[in-house]
């Protein structure tokens, strides 16, 4: 997606904005159904990665600026399978860049779109389906007025889950009020430098709760060291863009495994170190690339 127009103003219908945390959270529910409805109009598969990947990247890639949110929106509204396909490989290709830690994590929504063979026309179909129902229940809105708020993606796993696979895995994620209200009731919060461990963190709503009331309480969730572990995958995946979404600043170890055993911590620290390794060698093999190009570059220039 090209940045060279100066943004303008997206005509059309003026979306949705909360002005309340009751809001934020019924918009959230309103953003899940939407999307819901969306990919499994279009697309029938449970591949609940596919969606959730597709509102990740919108999310992230939320401008703060009001007309270049709304160049963005009326860009990828506009843009064929080829442009849509690059947005989500871009999106994930920078978040490696920018937070190689946490890569192990969401790797089950980068995944997909790097597959040989690429996807599929219906597939992109389905995830234009998405885009669109996603922009129009107002997610730029949503993250701009509230981003501290709310658990965008607690109620989007949800409804993307049938009720067996819910119950299965316990999935009920405590409601932001409450959440808020137990990240207050000892009457102290986390100091700099202090460990906020989630042993069954989800999506993360206690943390995001824990870090409002450091702000509320004139502290930096950006100080903290947050660790948290739960057993499935997916839920750590966009956990892991709430990361993003609510700064939780760069000491989060996310960890994939069962509160009961004793083995999670290591693997984790395992495979963060890995991935930030890997990350290192791949900057350098392209800064090497780059140098390489100038190089040959400046040999064309000699007499
Ligand atoms: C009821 S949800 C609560 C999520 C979050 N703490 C909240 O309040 O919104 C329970 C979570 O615990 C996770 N879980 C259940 N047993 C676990 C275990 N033995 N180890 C790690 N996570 C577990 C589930 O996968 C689920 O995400």
């Amino acid at each position: 997606m090209g940045t060279s127009s100066r943004p303008v103003r997206a005509p059309g219908p003026t979306r949705p904005r909360p002005t309340t945390p009751a809001g934020a959270l019924a918009q959230a529910h309103r953003i899940a159904e939407a999307v819901d409805q969306a990919w499994h109009t279009a697309a029938a598969s449970d591949r609940a990665e596919i969606p959730l990947s597709v509102v990740a990247a919108l999310a992230l890639r939320t401008p703060e600026d009001a007309d270049e949110r709304a160049w963005v929106a009326a860009q990828l509204m506009d843009t064929d399978d080829g442009g849509l396909l690059g947005f989500l490989r871009a999106t994930w290709q920078l978040y490696g860049r920018v937070r190689p830690d946490l890569f192990p994590r969401v790797a089950p929504l980068a995944a997909p779109w790097f597959t040989d063979p690429a996807p599929d026309g219906d597939l992109l179909r389905a995830v234009r389906r998405v885009v669109h129902a996603a922009l129009r229940a107002g997610l730029h809105e949503l993250l701009d007025a509230a981003r501290y708020d709310v658990d965008l993606f607690g109620p989007l796993l949800s409804v993307l889950r049938t009720r067996g696979a819910r119950v299965a895995r316990g999935q009920y994620y405590t409601p932001p009020d409450l959440a808020d209200l137990l990240a207050r009731l000892g009457g102290t919060v986390p100091a700099a430098g202090e460990l906020v461990f989630e042993p069954t963190a989800g999506t993360g709503g206690l943390l995001r709760a824990a870090a409002q009331a450091i702000r509320d309480a004139g502290g930096d969730p950006r100080t903290i060291r947050w660790v948290a572990l739960d057993l499935d995958e997916l839920a750590l995946a966009v956990l892991a863009i709430n990361v993003i979404i609510w700064d939780l600043g760069p000491r989060v170890l996310i960890a994939h495994g069962d509160a009961l055993s004793d083995d999670w911590q290591a693997r984790a620290l395992g495979e963060r170190a890995e991935a930030i390794a890997l990350a290192r060698d791949v900057q350098r093999a392209a800064s090497a690339l780059a140098l390489l190009q100038r190089l040959d570059r400046a040999e064309g220039d000699l007499p």
